[in-house]
């Protein structure tokens, strides 16, 4: 199990959730210091530059607010919230909170975070929507890629970590919205999602 849980104190939140995750990928200093590289790599990349970015809510808030500490570079931050709605949601009568203006990046060099790339259809849409403004680039930053087939053609520019096809919470990450102040990034026991989903 992860030093990070060791050194947490017992106030009982870490203590419940350890019980749910199978094993711990990657703990809190691997995490900070795969962003020191990451960052690094950004910071050299666009020297001289000025970075627009848009991160992706709402797994990417740990990774974003550790990487873009990292950058020293003039840069712009929007967020997006690109949340789909399925089936039991839809009912009349529901409040549906607008999501974010999409900001206009025309001629803007544009760097999208997002926690992870699994399907690749989020960052498929989000880079075309964005692409439609015109900007002068766009790369794709993702805390974590899955070595899977993907249903889109997307690979990302700056990967922290490559994980194998498996459902990982943790540091931003959720099952359920729970489990995203994790301070680390673990495999979720499968028997709970099973329960779940019967
Ligand atoms: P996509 O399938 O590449 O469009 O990924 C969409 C979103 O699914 C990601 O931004 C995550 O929020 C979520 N997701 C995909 N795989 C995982 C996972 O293993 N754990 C937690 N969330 C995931
Ligand atoms: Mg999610």
């Amino acid at each position: 199990m992860a030093c990070a849980l060791i050194s947490m104190p017992a106030n009982g939140l870490f203590m419940l959730v350890q019980g749910d995750i199978e094993r711990v990928l990657f703990d809190g200093p691997a995490i900070h210091k795969r962003l020191e590289e990451i960052a690094a790599q950004i910071t050299a990349d666009y020297a001289d530059r000025e970075l627009a970015v848009i991160a992706i809510l709402t797994g990417t808030l740990m990774f974003m607010s550790d990487l873009l500490r990292r950058i020293p570079l003039p840069l712009k931050l929007n967020c997006l919230s690109v949340a789909s709605y399925h089936g039991k949601t839809q009912t009349s009568g529901e409040v549906f909170f607008n999501e974010l203006s999409v900001p206009d990046v025309s001629g803007q060099d544009v760097l999208i975070l997002d926690d992870i790339l699994d399907t690749g259809h989020t960052l498929a849409a989000v880079r075309e929507k964005l692409e439609t403004a015109k900007p002068r680039s766009i790369r794709l930053c993702v805390l974590l890629s899955k070595r899977k087939q993907r249903a889109r053609d997307v690979n990302a520019d700056y990967v922290a970590f490559e994980i194998d096809d498996e459902f990982v919470v943790g540091y931003g990450l959720d099952f359920m919205e729970r489990y995203r102040n994790l301070p680390y990034i673990g495999v979720l026991k499968k028997e709970l999602m099973d329960q779940t989903n019967q």
